[in-house]
């Protein structure tokens, strides 16, 4: 039996997560991803101990709700028992492309659509889809108090990049910041500290860093996810996977995978309540979460400064 991940503050909140969540994504979110194995990684991630849920109304063009909604339920989840995350603000336009609208009735109009999808009378967690700071009016951020005040949602965030995660820091009525932060991406830990310490609960997004410092390359070309998580790698660009090629001797210690140690560095960090990750494979629940109750070795840690020159 996997044991059960610790529970960690998230911020002042008042609410707890655990220090894994299930980012309900990517390819997991899928219509082709056959829905069995959907529901062997979330039963995983439940029987594991993970509260945290993470998902978005453009996932999937909706379809990562519909299932996280309908899975939970098949398995009789308790959601009051859960924080069951969505973002807003990603919208496909007339031609099925995904722009960004932050207007005050649009998002309220979102946040309906989602409750729907989900299934949900409130949404626990509702965060911003990667907004630039100037999609932060005053109008946008009344219409989220409105929300709240209405008991259609409880706590408010924000999913995205360094320059909106920094202008938010601290900044009413956001309890939660969402940035990247990864083996890859250091330099966002300053970022995660700033926001804990004004009393923000801080989740990170992409803690394997896609895998770029281990392509698992037997995986991606003989598997139907595997192949889709090749071809978003080709589409991000040779970048990160030569960026990560300097870190692969670093992550290496006797009894850890990768990934493994890439997740024990950023559960680290100071201020990070939840890391969450995704994936379509059940032991990789289990794996991730037995490797969350380890220290980092030192010999590693030591080696990731390095690389980083830090
Ligand atoms: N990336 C973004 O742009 C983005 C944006 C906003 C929010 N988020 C949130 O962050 C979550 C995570 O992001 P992400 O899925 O892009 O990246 P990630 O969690 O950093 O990496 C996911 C990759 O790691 C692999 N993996 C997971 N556990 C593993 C293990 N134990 N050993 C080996 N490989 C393992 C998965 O493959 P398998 O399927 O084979 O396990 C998948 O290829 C999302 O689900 C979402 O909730 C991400």
């Amino acid at each position: 039996m996997t044991a059960r991940l610790a529970q960690r503050p998230l911020g002042r909140s008042g609410r707890t997560v655990s220090a894994l969540g299930l980012g309900c994504a990517s390819y997991w979110a899928k219509p082709r991803f056959p829905e069995a194995r959907a529901r062997a990684v979330l039963a995983a991630a439940l029987e594991a101990g993970i509260t945290l849920y993470d998902t978005g109304a453009s996932y999937a063009h909706g379809h990562a709700e519909v299932r996280l909604g309908r899975l939970l339920r098949e398995l009789g989840a308790d959601p009051d028992a859960l924080v069951i995350g969505t973002k807003v603000g990603t919208v496909a336009d007339r031609r099925g492309r995904l722009v960004k609208d932050f207007r005050p009735e649009s998002v309220t109009a979102q946040v309906r659509a989602s409750l729907e999808r989900l299934g949900l009378e409130r949404i626990a967690l509702l965060q911003l889809h990667g907004p630039e700071p100037d999609d932060l009016t005053e109008e946008l951020l009344s219409a989220l108090e409105r929300l709240r005040d209405d008991g259609v949602v409880d706590l408010l965030g924000i999913n995205g990049f360094a320059p909106v995660i920094r202008h938010a820091t601290g900044l009413a009525p956001f309890d939660v910041l969402m940035p990247f932060l990864s083996v890859m991406e250091p330099g966002n830990a300053a970022l995660v500290r700033a926001a804990a310490e004004t009393g923000q609960g801080v989740l990170v997004a992409g803690p394997l860093a896609r895998m770029a410092f281990a392509p698992p390359l037997a995986r991606w070309l003989t598997r139907p996810s595997g192949l889709w998580y090749l071809a978003r790698a080709v589409r991000h660009g040779p970048g990160p996977l030569l960026r990560a090629r300097a870190l692969r001797p670093a992550l290496r210690a006797p009894g850890w995978t990768p990934a493994e140690l890439a997740l024990a560095w950023v559960l680290e960090q100071p201020g990070v309540a939840s890391a969450v990750f995704g994936t379509t494979t059940p032991a990789h629940v289990t794996a991730l979460t037995e490797a969350a109750h380890l220290p980092l070795p030192d010999t590693v840690r030591a080696a990731v400064a390095r690389v980083h020159g830090l």
